[in-house]
């Protein structure tokens, strides 16, 4: 299906729905050998698919696959066909650029080479999406021709709205054990930011819970994971642990040239309702 994501479609609304850390599981097995990932994820797949207005775009921030096999990312093509929009995909650390890379052929707009960061227009909004993963290893990072490549996105666009999708959140959560695989040079990318005025917002997957900051006047979220979601623990030496609290997405709403969006947590599940409004 081809669908011009530069067109906004009815009104000037631009949404874009986010999904994140969906570890996606050879057929059959188990996330953490506790959990069925893909049934997860096809939940919130449908949960999204009755969404109305449609969003334009479905993100999905990384951490696509647990171990970056072959096996899964063709169980991942098989799962996405289920999704009734258009999409793309950045990877995580649980992610293997060159698998990702084959996986998705028809993704042109995916780089050849290094890293798989890319922009493009959504609506009125501009999507630049950074890939933060770093091969083999778990941390964030983000090398010296992403920042120079994010600058001059970031300055060719002035006057746009920009919306930046990274799979490493850029701050420290408290959490000790998320952060000792954070992003490593949050303070360059702030540094960028700095020198421009048009991101909107970040959107962030990597903790598996939702959280909100700033990074200086930018905010920035996380999105929970589709399947488990990290237990919060702050203390020093705190035990690291994941716990089946609700999953969710969200969905991220412009509703108007200059106006900022509004990011929506949306539960995957069934819940009682609709009850009285008074
Ligand atoms: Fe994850």
């Amino acid at each position: 299906m081809y669908v011009d994501l530069s067109k906004p479609r009815e009104r000037r609304v631009t949404c874009i729905a986010q999904l994140s850390d969906i570890h996606v599981r050879p057929h059959g097995v188990l996330y953490e050998d506790a959990v069925d990932s893909n049934a997860m994820f096809l939940a919130a797949v449908n949960s999204l698919n009755r969404v109305r207005p449609e969003p334009d775009l479905i993100v999905i921030s990384g951490d696509l696959t647990d171990e970056g096999t072959e096996d899964e990312y063709r169980k991942l093509r098989e799962l996405l066909a289920g999704i009734s929009r258009p999409f793309v995909v950045i990877p995580g650390n649980h992610d293997n650029r060159d698998r990702l890379r084959t996986a998705f052929p028809d993704h042109e707009w995916l780089p050849t080479t290094g890293p798989l960061s890319f922009a493009l227009d959504v609506g009125d909004v501009r999507l630049v999406a950074l890939d933060t993963s770093v091969p083999g290893l778990h941390h964030g990072e983000l090398d010296v021709e992403s920042l120079a490549w994010l600058d001059t996105e970031l300055a060719e666009h002035r006057g746009q709205a920009v919306v930046i999708v990274m799979h490493h959140p850029p701050f420290m959560t408290g959490i000790p054990y998320l952060d000792i695989y954070g992003l490593r040079n949050a303070d360059a990318f702030a540094t960028v930011l700095s020198r421009h005025n048009n991101v909107d917002r970040i959107l962030a997957g990597h903790v598996h819970r939702s959280m909100q900051t700033r990074l200086g006047s930018v905010p920035v979220i996380t999105c929970p994971s589709t399947a488990t979601q990290i237990a919060l623990r702050v203390e020093a030496h705190a035990q690291p642990a994941s716990f089946l609290e609700p999953p969710a997405y969200m969905l991220h709403r412009w509703t108007g040239r200059n106006q900022p969006a509004v990011s929506h947590l949306c539960y995957v599940g069934r819940f009682q309702g609709p009850l009285p409004f008074a």
